[in-house]
């Protein structure tokens, strides 16, 4: 049947849905493409000072990956359509964060679009990663450090705690994917350059 990948289309052009671009141009802001890391995602927008217009990009960001699986764990069933084809329809709508095909495939890192993801595919997982994303957040101050260290043990608690499946593989693509997006930060990180979170950033910095 075409319905896995039916679904797999609705999630991609789902997560195409820029709401960095798109909330900053409702709010009047300035394109977070223009200034900062120049990434469009909820860490560049606080970068704006806009704490309102950040906090609303990271949960529209979030609710993008998380509503497509939701929608798919609770209704796919009816249809025959299991945890493999929810994992398959966040997988799109984080590649549609990434490359969104509404803002020329110019997209973002993913971080909170994964985040949506894992905790509707498990949401212990959920709250483990998030944990993790606020640890080393709160200790390093460093918004690209903590997703990449969450987005590394993600893949671990759940092949160590739930057990080798379809959503083990989704969370090694989207952990490998998020990781090579960031390496521009990975460069900073290691200069000492990257800006910590709510810091103001010039713009191209
Ligand atoms: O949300 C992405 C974050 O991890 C890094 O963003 O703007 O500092 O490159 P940025």
């Amino acid at each position: 049947t075409l319905l896995p990948l039916l679904a797999a289309i609705a999630g991609y052009l789902i997560g195409s849905l820029s709401f960095a671009v798109i909330i900053s141009r409702a709010m009047g802001l300035s394109d977070p493409r223009s200034y900062g890391s120049g990434n469009p995602g909820a860490t560049n927008v606080l970068r704006s000072g806009n704490k309102r217009a950040a906090i609303l990009t990271l949960v529209f960001d979030a609710l993008k990956g998380y509503v497509p699986v939701l929608l798919v764990l609770v209704f796919g069933p009816r249809f025959g359509l299991g945890e493999g084809t929810a994992a398959l329809v966040g997988l799109a709508a984080f590649l549609g964060h990434l490359w969104p095909v509404f803002f020329r495939f110019e997209g973002g890192k993913g971080v909170a679009t994964a985040a949506g993801v894992i905790l509707a595919l498990n949401p212990l997982l959920g709250l483990a990663t998030l944990a993790t994303w606020l640890i080393i957040a709160y200790f390093s101050r460093y918004s690209s450090l903590a997703a990449i260290v969450a987005a590394a043990f993600a893949p671990f608690y759940e092949m160590l705690i739930w057990g080798p499946g379809p959503i083990v593989g989704v969370l090694v693509l989207m952990g490998l994917l998020l990781v090579w997006r960031h390496a521009g930060n990975i460069r900073k990180l290691l200069k000492g350059t990257e800006s910590k979170i709510g810091q103001k950033a010039a713009a191209g910095a």
